[in-house]
């Protein structure tokens, strides 16, 4: 599938559920409590045939994401349906990695979450960290669950996962003090540290001049502790971001800019689904295609088809985050 501006849509990202049991600041407002029903949710089977119309149409890279997808009852079962699917050849999770350490039944054995998602085959993980304070993590996401999470990254680890990737949301006023100290974690531990400019998909109150750190802000604050950093832009993983190397170190960092990255959106090749069956063609646009109508009503797998070429067509040349944006659906409903 090639959008009009060229791009090749290769990655699907699956929202799995709405829910979470973490309230980021920057995600999801207290006030957010209004759930989708369940027969509104797709099924775990829903899904999966989706997703196989996708690897159909060439997609090769899907990325399970929430809300918190380890928090959806019998989540495993939904691995071991995707492991079913041909064409899948680079399986993600982003999580807030607060279950990763959890036990769980998987064949016969009682293992951690991480070490039964590796072994049904899901390659990287994506964890959120936006501080290793206990008491800022606590502000940051509504839970005191810092001890969970970097039990959940200990978990990943002994997992052996491909790769471990830190996000870490910037936001000023509450954790440009822990930039420096989040680089050495993440240089200790291998893990590929990224952090994330602000962007406006939650409550539309988020977002101010107050809060945002741009990017550019947040290298001069880390470069005054590690020294000059060297962009390398021949390194590449799947999303936007743009690496930087550490002096005299093997450590990249990552940056992604949504808001201040003005290229931002020239390599995309990402579609979205939600968990209530809407495909987005792009997290900063309104525009959305109903898939689950047609599914329930029983229509072919080329009717399916056609409404993912349809949502590529509408694909937008670049998100609309810099114009003003009102979020319509918070990015707990949309997956991340
Ligand atoms: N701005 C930037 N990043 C966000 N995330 C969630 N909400 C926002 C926001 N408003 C990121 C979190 C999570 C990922 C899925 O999305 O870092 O790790
Ligand atoms: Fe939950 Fe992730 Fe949203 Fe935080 S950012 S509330 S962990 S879905």
């Amino acid at each position: 599938m090639e959008d009009r501006f060229g791009h090749r849509i290769s990655y699907l990202r699956v929202s799995i559920t709405d829910r979470c049991n973490e309230r980021c600041v920057y995600c999801l407002p207290d006030e957010h409590q209004d759930w989708l029903p369940r027969d509104q949710v797709l099924t775990f089977e829903e899904m999966a045939r989706v997703i196989r119309v996708a690897a159909g149409l060439g997609v090769t890279k899907l990325r399970v994401t929430g809300g918190e997808p380890l928090t959806r009852r019998n989540v495993l079962h939904f691995f071991r349906l995707l492991r079913e699917i041909p064409g899948i050849r680079d399986l993600g999770l982003s999580t807030n990695g607060s279950l990763l350490p959890k036990e769980v039944e998987h064949e016969g054995r009682t293992v951690t979450m991480a070490a039964a998602l590796r072994d049904l085959g899901v390659r990287t993980v994506n964890v959120s960290l936006d501080t290793l304070d206990p008491a800022q993590y606590a502000a940051f996401t509504g839970r005191d669950y810092l001890s969970h999470t970097l039990a959940g990254l200990e978990a990943a680890r002994a997992a052996g996962f491909e790769s471990i990737k830190l996000n870490c949301v910037l936001m000023r006023g509450r954790n440009e003090d822990q930039l420096p100290r989040l680089v050495q974690f993440a240089g200790e531990h291998g893990y590929l540290l990224r952090f994330i400019e602000l962007m406006p998909v939650s409550s539309t109150e988020v977002l101010t001049e107050e809060n945002f750190l741009p990017l550019a802000e947040a290298r001069r604050i880390i470069e005054r502790s590690t020294g000059p950093l060297t962009v390398r832009p021949d390194f590449k993983t799947n999303g936007p971001a743009l690496y930087y190397q550490l002096p005299n170190s093997e450590q990249l960092i990552g940056f992604i800019g949504a808001m201040t990255d003005l290229h931002f959106c020239e390599s995309c090749n990402k579609l979205r689904l939600t968990c209530e069956g809407k495909l987005r063609p792009c997290l900063g646009s309104h525009l959305e295609t109903d898939i689950r109508g047609p599914l329930r009503l029983g229509v072919d797998d080329a009717t399916l088809a056609e409404v993912f070429r349809a949502t590529v067509d509408s694909k937008p040349k670049q998100h609309d985050f810099r114009d003003n944006y009102q979020p319509g659906r918070k990015m707990i409903a949309i997956g991340g």
